[in-house]
């Protein structure tokens, strides 16, 4: 950020910059911005617990599984339980996707927002003190407030999103949102317990020179993936992956690259889940001038049919989607 502009927003807490910016949302009534802030309290939690992780008996498996089969650790049934008490009791939300659950869960029949999330995202590095994440996408409710919660409240495309972002658990703390206009990022100051504006307008860069993928996978991908990280290669460019998105995108989003989560033979979907991984990553790429796709379609226009679908994933600067997407 240039000097003038650090001078600019020194001093604007996420909860100012909130307030400031509520007539941006569609249906300003101050129940997104409440929403909004619901999510930055839970995240100041789950930061307090992350960083005490190694000190209290907090990591490690819990020895369970969740739906989709991935051994569950400790801070991510932690953080589940965290994000969604903060959302029940903020009382704007009618219905949580969690990828800790099975179902969708009533939070408040009054409440006109729906809202995914992966409350800890890149649990294999908790034990390892690396960074870790959580995303979350922001709907509207579709059917009548008051009434009971249907199908197409739950499985509303991408495009839907009202809000979207990330909390990054990293060398810092920061929360990285967008209402769709624009994308903002705001660091935590501990000692203060705030969030402050320290990422205005986030833009992608067009191009970059960053690719990240688990290329020990490599195997199993398809030729064109293949071919692609050739010419990654053949071009001398920096391969980088910590095995948590929200790093690997935060990254990438500001230095510019490509993270890639392709099909694979084992894995004809991907890895990455649609509703509570993907789509809240693409509306951030598109707001800061990036691309999502799956390799052929844009990630917030796929239809979806089920809570925990997956979906290959390609995101990050325009033109290097734009080329992996040619192969
Ligand atoms: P989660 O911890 O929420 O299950 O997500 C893990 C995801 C994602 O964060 C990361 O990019 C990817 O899994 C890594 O998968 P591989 O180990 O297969 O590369
Ligand atoms: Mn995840
Ligand atoms: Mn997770």
């Amino acid at each position: 950020m240039e000097a003038s502009r650090i001078g600019e927003s020194i001093g604007f807490t996420l909860d100012r910059f909130i307030k400031n910016n509520q007539d941006q949302f569609q249906y300003a009534n101050g129940e997104l911005s409440q929403l909004l802030r619901d999510i930055a309290l839970a995240a100041k939690v789950v930061n307090r617990e992350v960083n005490k992780a190694g000190l209290i008996d907090i990591m490690g498996p819990l020895g369970s599984q969740n739906m989709a089969g991935d051994d569950q650790q400790k801070l991510d049934v932690l953080a589940n339980i965290r994000f969604t008490r903060a959302l029940k009791k903020g009382g704007e939300v009618c219905a949580l996707i969690s990828e800790e659950s099975e179902s969708y869960e009533d939070l408040n029949n009054n409440g006109k927002y729906v809202i995914a999330i992966d409350p800890l995202d890149g649990s294999s590095n908790i034990d390892v003190n690396v960074s870790i994440g959580t995303i979350f996408s922001i709907y509207r409710r579709i059917s009548k407030v008051g009434g009971p919660i249907q199908q197409a409240d739950i499985l509303q495309k991408g495009a839907e999103q009202v809000a979207a972002g990330y909390i990054l658990y990293g060398s810092s703390t920061m929360m990285v949102y967008t209402t769709g206009y624009g994308v903002n990022g705001f660091t935590f100051e501990q000692s203060l317990g705030e969030f402050f504006l320290s990422h205005p307008d986030m833009q992608m860069p067009e191009d970059g020179k960053i690719y990240s993928i688990n290329e020990g996978l490599a195997n199993s991908f398809s030729e064109p993936v293949k071919k692609y990280l050739q010419d990654c290669k053949d071009k001398k460019m920096t391969a980088r992956y910590i095995g948590s998105l929200v790093a690997d995108f935060h990254r990438n989003l500001l230095k510019g690259g490509i993270y890639i989560y392709p099909s694979t033979s084992k894995d004809p979907n991907g890895k990455l889940r649609l509703m509570y991984e993907c789509n809240a990553l693409a509306f951030i790429a598109e707001q800061a001038g990036g691309v999502a796709t799956d390799g052929k379609n844009r990630i917030m226009d796929i239809e979806p049919t089920a809570l925990h679908q997956r979906t290959p994933f390609f995101v990050g600067s325009k033109k290097m989607v734009k080329l992996a997407e040619s192969f």
